[in-house]
């Protein structure tokens, strides 16, 4: 299992002074030393963390970037631009504080179809962040995605109160679905030190992109200790 850290909280805090503090390319330096498969990076319509700068500045240290985005003409232009080494395509609605719910990929499979063929014809590897649901897994694998995210919201939340099993159920069921039809699946949101070990039940993940508790435990222990210690996890 392979790690993508999220680093768009990094840009949160800076943007609240509006200055260069915390400075994301010194973190995205950082993270690069360590065994790490992309830095994830969320382009958001409102600019509110990553700005677009960010993605080039990023690219031009040599990283693997995982784009999230939301599936939109504006920012597909920018991913045509930019080529970062995967997208992953996420529903995005302008108050939520973070992306709260899996892609409803099977509402809208002949759009996202089309949208996704320029990507894919730009070597860009695509995957759609879904909830732990089957009609979601075969309109992802319909459409022509090569990977799928699972949402682990619900696993997340559910681990807090102490009952994680149907969720992660939900997931290697998801898992092993997506796999039988030859997409490969990646895992993420709300992961962290406590419930990250439960990933390794669910057979045949590729990568879980890690982002709040990462950035938030490099507070107390800086970035390099905190992704090695999530990568320590994952091992
Ligand atoms: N994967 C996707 C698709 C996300 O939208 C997010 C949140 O930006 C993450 C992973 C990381 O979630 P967290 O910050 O809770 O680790």
């Amino acid at each position: 299992m392979k790690l993508g850290v999220n680093i768009d909280h990094i840009a949160t805090l800076r943007n609240a002074r509006g200055g260069i503090e915390p400075n994301l390319i010194e973190a995205a330096k950082i993270a690069l030393k360590e065994d790490i498969l992309a830095l994830t990076m969320h382009l958001r319509e409102d600019r509110r963390h990553i700005k677009d700068n960010d993605l080039y500045e990023v690219k031009k240290l040599g990283a693997k970037i995982n784009l999230e985005m939301a599936a939109t003409k504006e920012i597909q232009q920018i991913a045509l631009d930019l080529l970062p080494y995967s997208v992953c395509i996420v529903p995005e609605r302008r108050q939520e504080v973070t992306t709260e719910g899996g892609l409803d990929v099977f509402g809208q499979k002949e759009y996202l179809k089309e949208f996704i063929k320029p990507l894919k014809e730009a070597g860009i590897l695509v995957s759609m962040f879904i909830d732990a649901d089957f009609k979601q897994v075969e309109a992802s694998n319909y459409i022509g995605a090569d990977y799928i995210e699972l949402h682990t919201g619900c696993f997340s939340n559910a681990f807090e109160k102490g009952d994680f099993k149907i969720e992660l159920e939900k997931l290697k069921s998801a898992s092993k679905l997506a796999q039988n039809l030859g997409l490969k699946v990646n895992a993420g949101h709300g992961l962290n030190y406590e419930n990250v070990y439960l990933m390794k039940e669910i057979d045949g993940l590729s990568e879980l992109n890690i982002g709040h508790s990462i950035i938030s435990k490099s507070i107390f222990v800086g970035l390099e200790n905190a992704i090695k210690q999530m990568l320590e996890l994952i091992k």
